[in-house]
């Protein structure tokens, strides 16, 4: 779908003191606003517990906006923003805030001539979701009531397993219809998994290749070396299969793997997706004992300096089973991908951060060079989202010089390497896309079901059989079985990734 102006709304931020509008809405909304994005007229209501003046709650929000890096662009319009900041101070379970909230939409629409059209942002833990969204349909503030339109973004998790995402989505989808609900998985909204569509669909070389014919396999790799910061409390309830592999990683293995879709057209692209995580092969108590490993990680070193187990951070319990890392191998059964393995792997604190997706193509028959003239590397597509951004192509070519030696040469493209070039943070995207009516880059309510019913039985037998934990250190590549689930296979992890190092930060950049 073309990208068309957002048009003129309401936001309202339900959690606006918690941390992810701290560290990602207002950021994401005050560099909108920078450059000029944001529609007429638009507005915030921001709505939270603490007993924060208008004045102090916007001072809080200039502070989360400078700590998350400014806004590279206008200031004035940002500050003009600002002023268009209303902070509600109510707790979201009292049924009186949400008769105040309605007026206090009904004045900013009047003030802003938004035409009732109002996103109510669930910036909230997951269990609130449903009371929310109830209380909304009480006060008149649901789909349906009164012009414009009403739509609901939800963070994940969406829901722990195929069951509570069920009745979750049995309590939205009775106030607001599914084409209202935006899931955010903010994956989708990075700038090069934006790409794995245009990449594979626009260019004529990768297509005829793209199958179990020509590819070996597929390695996707998600790694942080943050640790899980302030959030043991959901982290040790999630884990890493549920905080990451569940959405994230699922849908890149959806996206790599899809059909072409029959337009861009948001059914077309997620009937597709849906298909591939239809098409998992389901795992079995055999296939997880040997495909899927887990660890958590122990106290360790980075060059920063030691840092703590995941069992002594802050509300973990000191005999925590939960994972922080996962590496799974998973095979999806249709005629496109019979046979060819897909490795995935997740955690945290390992020794570098980055996220790609690596395509190995087949070795070709070694008939006409043999070994006298080098090692033939087998080719390989990267498609680099994190930290750097870009694409990445391994070729066998001759080495310059009197001999016929090979040499695997890298064609090699880094889009956020030049100084200047900043992709949006994903939120920036995503934020405009609700208010353009573009669910394109959120979860269908399919996607997420397929999701769980892969996830399911591998979390049902982990919660069976006590891990040895930790089995990994801080600041390390995981533990060993990861390792050994591709060497197994003759293959191997790309350890520290196939980007260069990361560039050192610029002056420009920090500016
Ligand atoms: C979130 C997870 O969805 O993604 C976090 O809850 C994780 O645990 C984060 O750290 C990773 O996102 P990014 O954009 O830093 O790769």
């Amino acid at each position: 779908m073309v990208s068309h102006r957002p048009d003129p709304c309401v936001l309202v931020v339900l959690g606006a003191t918690g941390d992810l509008a701290r560290k990602k809405l207002f950021p994401a909304l005050a560099r909108l606003a920078a450059r000029g994005l944001l529609p007429a007229g638009f507005t915030v209501a921001a709505v939270a517990r603490r007993p924060w003046t208008q004045e102090s709650f916007r001072q809080e929000v200039v502070r989360a906006v400078q700590e998350a890096g400014g806004t590279e662009g206008n200031d004035i319009r940002w500050q003009h923003l600002l002023t268009r900041i209303t902070y509600l101070q109510t707790d979201i379970r009292d049924p009186q805030g949400y008769a105040r909230l309605r007026s206090l939409l009904a004045e900013l629409e009047e003030r802003g001539r938004t035409g009732g059209n109002s996103a109510f942002y669930l910036a909230l833990a997951p269990e609130f979701f449903g009371p929310v969204v109830r209380n909304l349909r009480q006060h008149g503030l649901a789909s349906g009531n009164g012009p414009g339109w009403r739509r609901v973004v939800i963070e994940k998790p969406f829901g722990w397993d195929l069951e509570s995402a069920r009745q979750l989505n049995r309590e939205l989808v009775e106030v607001f219809p599914e084409r209202d609900i935006y899931r955010i998985d903010h994956y989708l909204g990075k700038e090069m998994i934006q790409n794995i569509m245009v990449i594979r669909f626009a260019n004529a070389f990768f297509e005829p290749v793209w199958n179990s014919r020509w590819i070996d396999h597929v390695q996707i790799s998600s790694l942080e070396t943050g640790g899980i910061e302030n959030r043991g409390g959901y982290y040790e309830r999630a884990g890493a299969l549920r905080d990451m592999l569940q959405n994230h990683m699922l849908q890149l293995v959806s996206m790599i793997a899809m059909e072409p879709p029959t337009s861009l057209a948001t059914a077309d692209i997620r009937e597709e997706k849906v298909k591939v995580l239809r098409s998992l092969q389901l795992l079995t108590e055999e296939n997880i004992r040997k495909n899927a490993v887990r660890g958590q990680y122990g106290e360790g070193f980075f060059p920063e300096g030691k840092v703590p187990g995941y069992r002594q951070e802050k509300a973990v319990a000191p005999h925590s089973a939960t994972e922080t890392f996962v590496a799974l191998k998973l095979h999806i059964d249709n005629f496109r991908w019979a046979g060819v393995p897909f490795y995935l792997r997740t955690g945290k604190r390992l020794a570098r951060r980055y996220t790609e997706i690596a395509v190995q193509f087949k070795a070709l028959p070694q008939v006409l060079y043999f070994k006298e003239y080098g090692e033939l590397s087998p080719n390989l597509l990267v498609i680099r989202i994190q930290p750097q951004e870009g694409v990445f192509l391994r070729l066998n070519a001759k080495r310059p010089g009197t001999d016929n030696f090979i040499v695997p040469i890298k064609l090699d493209f880094c889009q956020n390497c030049e100084i200047g070039v900043n992709s949006p943070e994903a939120y920036e995207r995503l934020l405009l896309d609700v208010m353009r009516g573009d669910p394109t880059l959120f979860t269908g309510w399919e996607e997420v079901e397929y999701a769980w019913r892969f996830v399911d039985p591998l979390a049902a037998a982990w919660a069976r059989a006590v891990p040895s934990f930790p089995n990994y250190p801080a600041g390390t590549w995981g533990p060993e079985d990861a390792g050994w689930l591709m060497r197994r296979d003759g293959r191997q992890w790309a350890e520290a990734g196939y980007g260069p190092e990361p560039p050192a930060a610029s002056p420009a950049a920090e500016a």
